[in-house]
């Protein structure tokens, strides 16, 4: 048996959005009661696509500044940034070892990101997953709370632990470890706000690498842009004057209705039993003024803390220690294991 923790990370990317808050950020907050939490800012993870190192350095900070705004207690909890501990980079290979050629080959992920143009690709971005399950199984976390976009990473994660488990058994138990290193961590996914897709286009998820600033609510925008996001959230045509229709079973309205719902700590189905007869002139405003409420007091807390990043690399010093604390003897036991 595993003592109960939890691990989850956010890469510094930029443009935080409530996709990354509704789907990680504000899940990770109530954790704190429950578990020993470790929320890492995944930078090699970021370098899987080409970053630009100034604008890397100040992503690394912002995200810090999000958890801690978010309302991460960093004296009883660690934050910390990925690449300040070596032991990920470690066991990330040893799992490149132990994953399959084909296992990595069914992530859609990947071929979202590449695109056509596979061939360029790195091999980095590639691998992606195996670094994921180092980042998770190096603290034998056991429960990750992602949005659903992670959840079949999560799940290579699980075959990766089991098959190390199941190929290194004799030796696990011959060293004393009972009869498996690695836990199956858990994905902890749940609630009406796991997938906000895009404000500008409905199939798409909404992300911080879409290039049309309008499809996403960042959580460092003013009152007005968020007011003016939603307001030129894609409706479909059927909301006509002539024609008034409420917003029951119509997908943009499933994912405004989604938003609320998240923000509002209520499960879908009240807020269409309150507003689902309403129009989308009259549900975006209000929904504007619950978004405005609910991310102005992170936002301006982001600002505060931006301001001193003597202070945000201080955080991240402690955390790295403490987190090497935990993962160092890990990699250690891997190695003894591996004969190493
Ligand atoms: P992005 O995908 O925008 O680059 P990350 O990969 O850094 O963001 O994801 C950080 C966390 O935010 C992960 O737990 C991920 O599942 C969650 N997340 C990202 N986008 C969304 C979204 N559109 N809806 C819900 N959760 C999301
Ligand atoms: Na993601």
């Amino acid at each position: 048996t595993f003592e109960p923790r939890v691990f989850s990370g956010i890469q510094p990317t930029g443009n935080l959005h409530l996709g990354n808050y509704l789907g990680a950020l504000s899940r990770f907050v109530p954790l704190q009661r429950e578990y020993n939490c470790i929320y890492c800012v995944v930078d090699l993870h970021a370098i899987t696509v080409a970053q630009d190192p100034v604008e890397l350095t100040a992503a690394i900070r912002e995200v810090t500044a999000a958890y801690l705004a978010a309302g991460i207690d960093v004296k009883r909890h660690i934050v910390f940034n990925q690449s300040q501990v070596p032991a990920h980079a470690e066991l990330a290979w040893v799992f490149n070892c132990v994953a399959r050629m084909g296992w990595l080959n069914r992530m859609t992920q990947f071929k979202e990101k590449a695109g056509k143009d596979k061939e360029n690709a790195s091999v980095g971005l590639f691998a992606y997953p195996t670094l994921m399950a180092a980042d998770i199984l190096v603290y034998r976390a056991t429960h990750v709370p992602v949005g659903e976009d992670q959840k079949q990473h999560l799940e290579l994660t699980r075959d990766i632990a089991a098959k190390f488990n199941n190929d290194f058994s004799a030796r696990i138990a011959a060293l004393g470890h009972g009869d498996g290193f690695f836990p199956m961590p858990e994905p902890l996914i749940q609630g009406p706000a796991t997938r906000v897709m895009s404000l500008r286009d409905g199939t798409k998820k909404m992300s911080k690498s879409d290039p049309s600033d309008y499809s996403r609510i960042n959580l460092v925008d003013d009152a007005e842009t968020i007011a003016l996001k939603i307001r030129k959230a894609k409706t479909d045509p059927m909301d006509l004057p002539s024609e008034p229709k409420g917003l029951e079973g119509r997908p943009e309205a499933d994912n405004l209705v989604g938003i609320y719902a998240a923000l509002s700590g209520q499960a879908k189905e009240a807020v269409l039993a309150e507003h689902g007869g309403k129009q989308f002139s009259a549900f975006k405003p209000l929904l504007a003024d619950l978004a405005v409420e609910k991310l102005s007091p992170i936002a301006d807390e982001m600002r505060r803390l931006k301001a001193d990043p003597g202070y945000i690399d201080g955080v991240l010093a402690d955390g790295a220690e403490r987190a090497a604390a935990i993962a160092g003897p890990v990699v250690a036991s891997v190695k003894e294991i591996l004969g190493m």
